[in-house]
């Protein structure tokens, strides 16, 4: 009898298959990280291999570790890093170049040569997007326009785009289905979020063949079953969204106002604004929340390049900790007004700035400035940036009065206390901190009908820990008045 939902999580720096019984426990886990790819300042590329490999092995890995059959998998949920590209060809199934990653800048340049105010609104008002490279079609036209021979075989119609739940699908089914849901197609920059379609305006202005684009479906949807060859047995692909939206559905934001914020590689701020598709005046994004029986529910977005990842440099690039999970212990006794300030614009700046050539900078250092003033500056660089998407969200006229969390930075408690402190908001932590995977889960499990409703879903969420703010309004607008004044100090070098 079928038993466990897979769900299937490919992300920025590794894959992970997780089993979930069907009253969403987690049964077993299986990760692989894979290789980072820099070959310019500002590109980031991953090897499609390595992508679909580390998806198959820990796939099958936690079958056989947790000794489940295939006929015991009532379904997959596939969630994925978002706007990430991938071009392929649709007989060989190979691609014909590398990933480009959401991350790279290669195509700024390209961005701003076309951003006139008029194309910008038209873009927002289709998309709900930002003309930015952060999203897939410039980095289509990329690959259209820089790999040989690419444009003639689009023209011919041999080529397939696909963001990296589409070429997961792709492989998984033995090069069936060519789909997607209707949350990976919104952050292309190529689909009407208003009518649920490609918009073939943006396809002319990107000169992409529609021949590329893959069929979008629900975000719980019959997508093909898996090729007999991957699994022994096929099994049916019930769902499928970007992992920003799954830990939306994964926290059970469902109601019109919630919000969650996910602290992975970057952090992504997302609030529930139910059948409306809200405009932003303040950069940040419209979205697709989930698509349900043709339904969209829409949400408003900040996103942040930088969260966990300033982690990654702090521990492999400055070699400041052995792991992340020291920082806890080592920041405990830093107070929090040590005047250091870490901004970890990398590779530029996401929401509210949107500032591609801002880098990164620590300022306000002094003689006593050690490496716990500077990974305590890194913790809170991650707080004041959600800071800054709290403040944005404000002057459109939102504010949760609760914030969900997940991610691998929220086991740190001081993050949190910082956060709730700076945010002057209730910070939740979940009892399952699987988010992401869980919210595919959810949507796989209402496919097949384990599940009935949202609703359902919405009583199953448990708090683990709620965190409530004690600084003083004073402290709070002081400490936010020195971080704004660095990032102003990044923006400037920038120019
Ligand atoms: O938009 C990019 C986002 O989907 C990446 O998420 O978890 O891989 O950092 P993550």
């Amino acid at each position: 009898m079928s038993k466990y939902i897979l769900s299937i999580d490919q992300g920025t720096t590794s894959s992970r298959a997780i089993l979930f019984t069907k009253d969403a426990d987690v049964f077993g886990t299986a990760q692989q990280e894979f290789s980072q790819h820099f070959p310019q300042n500002g590109w980031v590329e991953h090897d499609p291999n390595d992508i679909w490999q580390t998806v198959l092995s820990t796939s099958r890995k936690v079958l056989a570790d947790k000794n489940v059959k295939p006929e015991e998998i009532i379904a997959i949920g596939i969630t994925n890093q978002r706007e990430t590209t991938l071009v392929w060809n649709k007989k060989t199934g190979k691609p014909i170049y590398n990933a480009i990653v959401w991350q790279d800048r290669r195509t700024s340049d390209y961005c701003e040569s076309l951003s006139t105010d008029e194309l910008c609104q038209t873009i927002s008002d289709k998309t709900g997007l930002l003309l930015d490279p952060y999203f897939s079609a410039t980095k289509v036209r990329w690959i259209l326009d820089n790999v040989e021979g690419a444009r003639e075989q689009a023209l011919a119609g041999e080529l397939a785009f696909g963001t990296v739940d589409t070429y997961l699908l792709w492989h998984l089914t033995g090069g069936k289905e060519h789909r997607t849901d209707a949350t990976n197609a919104s952050r292309t920059m190529l689909f009407n979020i208003h009518t649920q379609q490609w918009d073939q305006e943006l396809l002319d202005l990107f000169e992409i063949p529609e021949s590329m684009l893959p069929k979008v479906m629900d975000s719980a949807d019959e997508f093909g079953s898996t090729s007999d060859d991957i699994f022994g047995a096929p099994i049916r692909v019930c769902g499928i969204a970007g992992d920003q939206q799954a830990a939306l559905v994964g926290h059970a934001c469902f109601e019109q106002g919630m919000a969650k914020s996910t602290y992975g590689t970057g952090c992504f701020l997302m609030l529930n604004t139910g059948e409306k598709a809200l405009t932003s005046e303040n950069r940040l994004l419209t979205t697709v929340a989930y698509r349900l029986n043709g339904k969209p529910t829409y949400a408003i977005e900040g996103s942040i390049f930088m969260a966990g990842a300033t982690m990654q440099w702090i521990v492999e690039g400055l070699k400041l900790l052995s792991h992340a999970g020291e920082s806890e212990s080592l920041v405990k006794d830093v107070p929090l007004d040590h005047g250091v300030f870490l901004v970890p614009s990398f590779t530029g700046l996401g929401a509210p700035y949107w500032d591609p050539n801002a880098r990164g900078a620590i300022l306000g250092l002094t003689r006593d400035s050690g490496i716990s003033t500077i990974v305590a500056a890194a913790l809170q660089s991650v707080g004041y940036q959600t800071k800054d998407l709290q403040k944005a969200m404000e002057r459109d006229g939102l504010r949760p009065s609760v914030l969900r969390v997940d991610g691998g930075m929220v086991k740190n408690n001081w993050v949190l206390t910082f956060l709730s402190n700076i945010l002057g908001a209730t910070v939740e932590r979940p009892t399952v901190t699987e988010t992401t995977s869980l919210g595919v889960a959810y949507l796989a499990g209402l496919q097949t009908g384990i599940y009935e409703s949202t609703e359902q879903l919405a009583k199953m969420w448990t708090c683990d820990r709620r965190f409530e703010p004690t600084m003083s309004a004073d402290e709070r607008n002081d400490l936010y008045a020195k971080w704004q004044h660095c990032v102003a100090q990044v923006r400037l070098s920038s120019d």
